[in-house]
């Protein structure tokens, strides 16, 4: 666990799952069945996870994540429940692949709680806060890949631009993205302290005061294009609900507006008919294969709220599987 390991344990226990009780409720019909095995693809700390094993004895989980961090806190935290728990390092889009390697054809449910985790936000050397100075690092698999830096002192300016717009809703992109390359010409960008002082002196007096912290869309903006969030939830969501057998249950909590979409039009997808408009009798194969169990999105309520700052913008959509989705409608991303 290293150096920093009373601090990652002191943030699991921390750490509240959220919307905990209502995960479970939701899954619940689809783990009663005997052997139900559960893919939580954001394992985190384990939170979500060790909530699936102590309610439902009989159910096998299997917990992605790409942090090998997190897997090695919720590996400890969740020994006691010995080989009912798997923790694979992966990135959630190869669900498939895993089931595959484990030799488990379809689940009963599927849990996603996307985003950071507490833990990561916790460690300040990791570089997701603008509350602490740290190396412009970002990443949640710390093995590969580029690193926020990278992305800052490489891209080209409307890159930056299209990143902090896109990602960030950041309506000052153009101002902020001019800033950092000034600042590049000079030295490279090398802490988050310098990125925070930065887009403070790069927009206008006013804005600063409304919004929330003036650097919260630049740091959200580039943790989503170092970590490819919004590319791997999109190829993630058909493959999680390949991955579910009928009567199978899927469960998504988004905390912000671009996941919550694509989470929303994929489960929108299952559950609407592909038949073309018009015809008098819809042909089985074009019935919808999934029925939305939430009624839109759910949102935290005044007592989660109380207990669990983090689920002030959760927005929670589930589904399960009626039938096995249409031949023409099936994704093949397996390379298995
Ligand atoms: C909000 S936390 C989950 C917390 C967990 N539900 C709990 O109760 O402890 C999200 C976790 O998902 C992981 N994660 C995010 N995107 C991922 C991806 N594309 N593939 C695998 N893991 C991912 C992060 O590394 C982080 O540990």
């Amino acid at each position: 666990m290293g150096e920093h390991g009373d601090d990652v344990r002191g943030a699991a226990e921390r750490h509240v799952p959220v919307l905990l009780e209502r995960c479970l409720e939701l899954l619940a019909p689809a783990l009663a069945e005997p052997g139900a095995v559960m893919v939580d693809c954001t394992l985190g700390m384990g939170g979500h996870t060790e909530g699936v094993l102590r309610r439902f004895p009989h159910v096998r989980v299997v917990g992605l994540d790409r942090d090998t961090q997190a897997l090695e806190l919720a590996g400890e935290r969740l020994a006691p429940f010995g080989d009912r728990f798997t923790g694979v390092h992966a990135v959630y889009d190869e669900i498939r692949d895993v089931l595959a390697d484990l030799g488990i054809p379809a689940v009963q449910g599927v849990l996603m709680d996307l985003g950071v985790s507490s833990l990561q936000l916790d460690e300040a050397e990791r570089g997701f806060s603008y509350a602490k100075d740290a190396p412009l690092d970002m990443r949640m698999d710390a093995t590969a890949g580029l690193t926020a830096a990278d992305v800052l002192n490489t891209y080209d300016e409307r890159d930056l631009v299209r990143v902090l717009r896109t990602y960030g809703e950041e309506r000052f992109a153009p101002r902020i993205a001019r800033s950092v390359v000034r600042a590049r010409a000079v030295a490279p960008l090398a802490r988050t302290g310098e990125l925070v002082d930065l887009i403070r002196s790069s927009i206008p007096m006013a804005a600063r005061q409304t919004g929330g912290h003036p650097a919260k869309r630049t740091f959200q903006a580039l943790r989503i294009e170092v970590n490819g969030e919004l590319e791997a939830l999109q190829h993630a969501l058909p493959e999680s609900i390949e991955a579910l057998a009928v009567g199978g249950r899927i469960v998504v909590e988004a905390y912000q507006s671009l996941e919550d979409r694509l989470v929303k039009h994929a489960l929108a997808a299952g559950a609407t008919t592909s038949a073309p408009p018009g015809l008098p009798v819809v042909p089985d194969t074009h019935q919808p294969y999934l029925r939305l169990v939430t009624r839109g999105a759910e949102e935290a309520d005044e007592a989660e709220l109380a207990r669990n700052p983090r689920s002030q913008s959760v927005r929670l959509r589930a589904a399960e599987r009626l039938r096995p989705t249409p031949d023409h409608l099936r994704t093949n991303r397996r390379t298995a």
